[in-house]
């Protein structure tokens, strides 16, 4: 006869804010303050929509902060998976090329899952599956000017080009579908990765959800 699985359901915790708020530094800070845990960081970018069968020319005026260019379903779909100890395939996004490419990576389920990304508070469905969500806070003149840096140096952007796509999308995409979302975190945190006090505070609420 085989054994009910009796593990607890893992935790879930939904981290957003605009490009470059520092979603990943926070997230980075609980999982350094939480050893001793199993951690999964999932990205909502993995789920960006295949693009290959568009040419580059198309692929370039896609807008990437609309809702619409994640593939949210199948991030739901995987969540859910994770959530019953369940493997995952989980796409990997390539943004020179701006599609997705042909590897997936294993993911196992962990105890404490941070889905990261800046619509991740954006649909109720991914909503119903956190158990705390967070926006991190910053100010637009920090935020584009470490996405001009990062742009520059990781994605293979051009400045001109990061300026426009900030003008005609990012920004006006910010302030239509991602700001907003503030109304359902639970912690908005300014200042991003070196608000140790907010990071300490989700911490300590992050351990009693584990020991209950
Ligand atoms: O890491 P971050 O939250 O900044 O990632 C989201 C950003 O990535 C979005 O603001 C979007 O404009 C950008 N992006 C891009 N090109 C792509 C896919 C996403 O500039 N091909």
């Amino acid at each position: 006869m085989s054994t009910p699985n009796k593990r607890p359901r893992p935790v879930v915790i939904g981290v957003t804010g605009g490009s470059g708020s520092g979603k990943t530094t926070v997230s980075h800070a609980i999982f350094d303050q939480l050893q001793g845990h199993s951690l999964l960081m999932l990205e909502e970018d993995s789920y960006y929509r295949d693009q290959s069968e568009k040419p580059m020319a198309e692929r370039v005026k896609t807008n990437y902060d609309h809702p619409d260019a994640f593939d949210t379903d199948l991030m739901i779909e995987q969540i859910k998976q994770l959530l019953e100890w369940k493997n995952v395939e989980i796409p990997v996004y390539d943004y020179t090329e701006h599609t997705r490419s042909d590897k997936t990576v294993l993911v196992e389920p962990k105890e404490v899952i941070i889905v990261e990304g800046i619509l991740v508070l954006n649909d109720p469905r991914l909503r119903d599956l956190m158990d705390i969500k967070v926006f991190v806070d910053t100010d637009d003149d920090i935020r584009i000017i470490r996405r001009i840096q990062r742009d520059l140096e990781e994605r293979g952007r051009s400045l001109q080009s990061v300026i426009d796509q900030y003008q005609s999308t990012v920004k006006p995409m910010y302030h239509q579908f991602i700001e907003p979302t503030k109304r359902y975190a639970d912690l908005i945190v300014p200042e991003g990765g070196s608000n140790q006090v907010a990071i300490d505070l989700l911490v300590t609420k992050i351990r009693d959800i584990i020991s209950d």
